[in-house]
């Protein structure tokens, strides 16, 4: 049997994008994968199926809230619920073969089936033993267990089941205000669900701009989302057509019940090394449970490396994918280099937030001097034009030098718009370097621009 330069555990992004440039770069590569479709959980139980539904369930909030002002007269709109999961499934098929397409045109072996490390170079799928010099661990993350709730894929479920559900439920209670339970809770709410979010912490979105987490929890209120934060939910209990939570309160330090049709589990994600025989090689964990690598995403054990949500950092497919690229380089003998500081995050509600950099909280904390920019979408015209001026944009810039250190969007496109800073920032640029660039008129970006006028001299439109 041929021995590979290259074998990868993994097929998400993180594992399928790293496979495709190494065999880019010439190497003799496989990429192992035991779902039925390549992908990981990204394409086939996450980003890609999510967005399918937030889109559907949005034109439905859409026609329900806005078409009459715009003078779209419908008699009654009808959720076919059955039809959306159909359309869900076909974004779904369309991303999966695209991998299994570039697979093959960039001579990339799948081996279906789980992969086991037996010892060093050697990848155990199925009954065979494929040799390789180099392995990637890109295994990914799998929902984390809560104690007290056994999650049932029905109804107990997590986002896997919540992207599933047989019908729509009546009521939804969603333990967790962090990316999944809002954006899935959005999904469940334009679609008519009562949809109930249970939140730990005394706000949601943690680790996100405090000020983006106020605003975009009152526009989610607006929409229909309820929720109680500073709840630590302690139990589920089943029951026929309802569910009864427990959880307490810390404002009464009770313990008080809520029920619910369905209860989603949204409290987090867990590296995920189940199987994959690293104890066979002596490979070195966190104490988190991460597989430990250095700044080259190499681990202990030479020869060995791992990338995406098995390793620290954020759990996003775009850092996976980033990671997945600079690994292939460096095991190709090039200089391989993710710069972790940069790295937008998104949730695709509507409208939608994104943000890069540091937070005023971080900030605060370090002692760094910044100044804020900010602006309200209410003076943007795109945005007042469509009905979507709920939002803002905030640059936070370098008292001293200008220079950008974060950026945090609540509006339409918020997901496209943070790329303009990212790109300023790995530039190294000022927030006036942003505010001297034209922006086409009317569009969300020049929000971005404001703001950063707003860094200095002021913005226009406010
Ligand atoms: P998360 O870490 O974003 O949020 C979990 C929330 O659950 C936290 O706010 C936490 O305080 C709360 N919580 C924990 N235990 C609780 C309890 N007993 N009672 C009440 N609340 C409790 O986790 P989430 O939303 O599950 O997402 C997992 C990962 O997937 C994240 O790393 C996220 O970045 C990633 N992801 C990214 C998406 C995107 O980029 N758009 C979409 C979906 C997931």
């Amino acid at each position: 049997m041929a021995k590979y330069d290259l074998i990868i555990i993994g097929g998400g992004p993180g594992g399928y994008v790293c496979a495709i440039k190494a065999g880019q770069l010439g190497l003799k590569v496989a990429c192992v994968e035991s779902r039925a479709k390549l992908g990981g959980t990204c394409l086939n139980v996450g980003c890609i199926p999510s967005k399918a539904l937030l889109h559907a369930a949005h034109q439905v909030h859409e026609a329900n809230t806005n078409f009459s002002t715009l003078g779209i007269d419908i008699a009654k709109i009808n959720v076919n619920w059955t039809q959306m999961l159909k359309y869900k499934q076909s974004t779904i098929d369309a991303n999966t073969s695209g991998v299994e397409y570039l697979f093959k045109k960039n001579k990339v072996d799948w081996l279906q089936g789980a992969g086991e490390i037996v010892e060093t170079g050697k990848v155990k799928v199925g009954t065979k033993v494929y040799e390789t010099k180099n392995i990637v661990i890109a295994t990914g993350s799998v929902p984390s267990e809560l104690k007290g709730i056994d999650v049932d894929e029905k109804s107990i479920v997590t986002s896997t089941g919540a992207l599933e559900l047989k019908a729509l439920p009546k009521s939804l209670a969603i333990i967790g205000a962090g990316v999944i339970g809002l954006e899935l809770g959005s999904v469940y709410a334009w679609l008519g669900t009562k949809v109930t979010v249970l939140e730990y912490l005394d706000r949601i979105i943690p680790g996100m701009d405090l000020d983006v987490a106020k605003t975009f929890e009152k526009i989610l209120k607006k929409q229909g989302l309820e929720f109680k934060c500073g709840v630590k939910v302690v139990n589920v209990k089943k029951g026929r057509g309802a569910q009864e939570i427990s959880y307490e309160d810390s404002k009464s330090d009770t313990i008080l019940k809520e029920r619910a049709e369905i209860v989603l589990v949204a409290t987090g994600r867990r590296p995920f090394t189940e199987g994959l025989g690293i104890t066979n090689v002596g490979v070195k964990l966190t104490p988190q449970g991460q597989i430990d690598t250095d700044n080259k995403f190499a681990t202990n054990v030479a020869g060995i490396y791992a990338i995406g949500d098995v390793i620290s950092g954020p759990m996003l497919a775009h850092k996976a994918a980033d990671e997945g690229i600079a690994v292939a380089e460096t095991i190709a003998g090039l200089t391989g280099y993710v710069n972790h500081e940069i790295i937008p995050s998104i949730i695709y509600t509507q409208p939608e937030v994104a943000a890069v950099g540091r937070t005023e909280e971080d900030l605060k904390e370090a002692g760094i001097d910044y100044k804020v920019g900010k602006f309200s979408l209410k003076g943007n015209a795109r945005a007042k034009s469509v009905m979507q001026a709920d939002g803002f944009v905030k640059i936070l810039a370098a008292q001293d030098s200008d220079r950008i250190l974060g950026c945090h969007i609540i509006s339409p496109a918020a997901s496209d718009l943070i790329q303009e800073i990212c790109l300023a920032m790995e530039f190294g640029a000022s927030a006036e370097d942003v505010a001297l660039t034209s922006h086409g008129h009317p569009t969300y970006s020049e929000a971005v621009r404001e703001a950063a006028l707003a860094c200095g001299d002021g913005p226009i439109h406010a």
